[in-house]
């Protein structure tokens, strides 16, 4: 008996669609399911083996198809138009194409599919690399950088937005001490500060429990943990409180975050157990698997860049660092292979990636209030896809430790 689900949004074809796949003694319709999300919930349950549903469904992507097939559910997609519907098949992998007005042999399209080899598993999708070592717990990759305003947090809304895009559970940190700004990027009101709220809650030891009620949802997969509503603020974040907030959202998911720029140590601090403002951005470091580090591509950032990355190798053992040159432009006059070279002295575990400059993507997000993504796709979207696919290509990193 084949299990099939019928996507149903209202579209003439579906009633006999279902009139056809009901009367067939070899199939058996599990579900009418309203939307995608509706779809991708019941296919999760491992029982259905087919899915019938239109192929101008709202959301359907290369990315829903891919989870489908990990589900081990083949799509069958019904179109008025089967040419067109053919060449989006091959762009989204759709295991067969009907036209409307032949749904009346649904079943047997359906029963035929069932006989041709099984799905084939999607193609690596960020899920599984990005995943720590087979364990439930995401990744944790901290955007840092040097003074200058390179971008760190242009680039941890962009990286967080991406990883989510790509169907991953993703929490957006804000922990720079020198005073959030992710919540105004993306046009959040925070009356309240969630790292603040966090803090409190490791201090009272409920953090694991309630750690949703200090995050915003920004989307399906995107969560925002707000940062520090007043640079002054950040004291209030105890010494070890941010390793166990990200200890905390990693369990979700993956995880962003975006830190400040000194590494710089407060020496009064060795007395007594005071915190320290850097102490902050050191902490995440430390319990990143991955740490971004952006530079601007003019001079004056290349050389705080590569300041940047030697600091990292004087303070942290082994950092798994990926040096990131934000706004690219041909009136530095620079190729990237220069650039790559002049930045190729620091060390051999450091990738290079660049960014281009787009002040209208960026600006457009930016008034909007939106991640970069929302604002439609622009050669810093299409790049920071790249660097997505480049971190989920690699392996899991050893976590650095304090020197
Ligand atoms: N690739 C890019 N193209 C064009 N503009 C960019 C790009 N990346 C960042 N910017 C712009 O540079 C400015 C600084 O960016 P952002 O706030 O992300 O930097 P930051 O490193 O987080 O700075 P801060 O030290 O204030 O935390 C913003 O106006 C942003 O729009
Ligand atoms: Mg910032």
């Amino acid at each position: 008996m084949i299990v099939a689900l019928l996507v149903s949004t209202g579209a003439a074809w579906e009633s006999a669609a279902l009139a056809a796949l009901t009367a067939h003694p070899g199939v058996v319709v599990l579900k009418r399911c309203v939307d995608v999300d509706d779809l991708l919930a019941t296919a999760s349950a491992g029982q259905a083996q087919v899915a019938v549903l239109g192929a101008e469904l709202s959301g359907l992507d290369a990315t829903v198809v891919a989870d489908l097939h990990g589900h081990g559910v083949r799509v069958l997609a019904v179109a008025a138009d089967a040419d067109v519907a053919r060449t989006r098949a091959g762009h989204l992998g759709l295991d067969g194409v009907l036209e409307e007005d032949r749904v009346d042999v649904v079943a047997d399209v359906v029963t035929g599919l069932m006989s041709d080899a099984p799905p084939t598993l999607p193609a690596p999708v960020a899920t599984e690399a990005m995943a720590d070592d087979g364990g439930p717990a995401g990744r944790v990759v901290a955007v840092w950088g040097p003074a200058g305003a390179p971008g760190r947090t242009t680039i941890a809304v962009a990286l967080a937005a991406e990883l989510a895009r790509r169907r991953l559970t993703t929490v957006l940190l804000d922990a720079d001490p020198y005073g959030g700004a992710v919540a105004q990027h993306l046009g959040v009101l925070d009356e309240v500060s969630g790292l603040l709220s966090a803090a409190r809650l490791v201090a009272g030891g409920t953090l694991a429990e309630r750690f949703p009620t200090v995050q915003r949802r920004l989307s399906d997969r995107l969560r925002l943990v707000t940062g520090l509503p007043r640079p002054d603020r950040w004291s209030e974040v105890r010494p070890g409180a941010l390793a166990e907030i990200v200890d905390v959202a990693r369990r979700d998911g993956q995880v962003v975050i975006d830190t400040g720029f000194s590494l710089e140590h407060d020496p009064a601090a060795d007395f007594g157990a005071r915190a320290q403002r850097n102490g902050l951005t050191l902490e995440a470091l430390e319990v990143a698997d991955d740490i971004v580090v952006v530079g601007s591509a003019d001079p004056v950032g290349l050389a705080r860049l590569a300041r940047a990355v030697s600091d990292a190798h004087d303070v942290l053992a082994a950092p798994r660092l990926r040096v990131v040159v934000n706004r690219m432009r041909p009136t530095l006059g620079w190729r990237e292979v220069d650039v790559a070279a002049m930045l190729d002295g620091f060390g051999s575990n450091v990738g290079v990636h660049f960014l281009p400059d787009d002040q209208a993507a960026v600006d457009r997000a930016l008034v909007a209030g939106r991640t970069l993504l929302e604002g439609g796709e622009s050669p810093l979207t299409r790049a920071v896809g790249a660097l997505v696919d480049a971190m989920a290509g690699a392996p899991a990193a050893a976590r650095s430790v304090r020197r």
